[in-house]
C-alpha cells in the first residue's frame, strides 16, 4: 500500500489529478464528504487530505510514504526526507517587502516580521545584518503598517495582498514551488512503487511546459 500525503485544497486537487493519471486512481476521493482517508485496495493507494504545512511531519515520521509540499515549509523545516521532484506547481517566491518609502538604516537592528522565521534568519545572516524577528502566525502585511516591524518576510503570489496594502517587494529570497516528497526508507522499501510515479510525474510536468 502506498500512502500519500495530498496538501488539503485546489494545489492538491491538481496533485491528485497526476496521481490519477500515474495510475494510482481513487474514485472515493471526489466524493462531497469531510472524510480525510481514501483508499483504493485494487491499486494499493491511500490517500490522506491534510493541512499543507503538516504533509512534510507525515512524510519525515513515516505516516505517509509520499507527499507534496511547498519548497517554502521544506527550507523553513528542513526536514529530513527525499526532494524527488519539482512539480512546477503552486509557485510564488519568497520575498522581503516593506513600505514604499521604507529605507534600510544599517545603524538600526532591523524588525523582521514573519512565519518563516529559520528563512528569515538565515537570509539576514548570510548578510551579516542584525534584525530581531517578530514571529507572527499570519495577516504579516499589518505588521510594517502597524509599526510593529521593519519589513516582513512572506510568501507573494500574485503581490495583491502586498499592492492592496501599500507595500512593496524590497527582494525575492528564492523561488517557491510544489516538491513531491518520500520518506528515507519508504524510497528504499518500496522503490519501485515510488519510482513509477516520479516517473510518471515527470513525463507530466514536462507536457505541461
Ligand atoms: C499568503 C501570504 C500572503 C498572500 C500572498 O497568505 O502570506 O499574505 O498569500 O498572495 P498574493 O501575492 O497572491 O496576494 P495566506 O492566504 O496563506 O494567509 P495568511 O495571512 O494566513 O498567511
Amino acid at each position: 500500500m502506498l500512502n500519500v500525503a495530498l496538501p488539503k485544497g485546489r494545489l492538491g486537487e491538481k496533485v491528485y489529478a497526476m496521481f490519477e493519471k500515474a495510475g494510482y486512481e481513487c474514485p472515493s476521493i471526489k466524493e462531497n464528504n469531510r472524510k480525510l482517508i481514501f483508499e483504493n485496495e485494487e491499486k494499493q493507494v491511500r490517500y490522506f487530505w491534510v493541512k499543507p504545512s503538516d504533509v512534510s511531519i507525515y512524510v519525515e515520521r513515516g505516516a505517509a510514504d509520499i507527499g507534496v509540499a511547498g519548497k517554502d515549509i521544506l527550507l523553513e523545516y528542513s526536514p529530513d526526507i527525499y526532494e524527488l521532484l519539482d512539480l512546477d506547481m503552486g509557485k510564488c517566491r519568497m520575498a522581503v517587502a516593506g513600505k514604499k518609502d521604507f529605507y534600510d538604516d544599517n545603524t538600526r537592528t532591523l524588525k523582521v516580521a514573519t512565519k518563516f522565521v529559520n528563512i528569515a534568519k538565515n537570509h539576514y545572516a548570510s548578510k551579516c545584518r542584525d534584525i530581531d524577528i517578530i514571529k507572527l502566525n499570519g495577516s504579516i502585511e499589518i505588521a510594517p503598517i502597524l509599526g510593529l516591524s521593519d519589513v516582513i518576510v512572506d510568501i507573494v503570489e500574485t503581490g495583491t495582498t502586498l499592492k492592496e496594502n501599500d507595500l512593496e517587494v524590497i527582494e525575492t529570497i528564492v523561488p517557491i514551488s510544489a516538491r513531491l516528497i518520500a520518506n528515507k526508507s519508504s524510497f528504499k522499501f518500496k522503490t519501485k512503487e515510488i519510482e513509477n510515479v516520479v516517473e510518471s510525474m515527470k513525463a507530466q510536468v514536462k507536457s505541461n511546459d
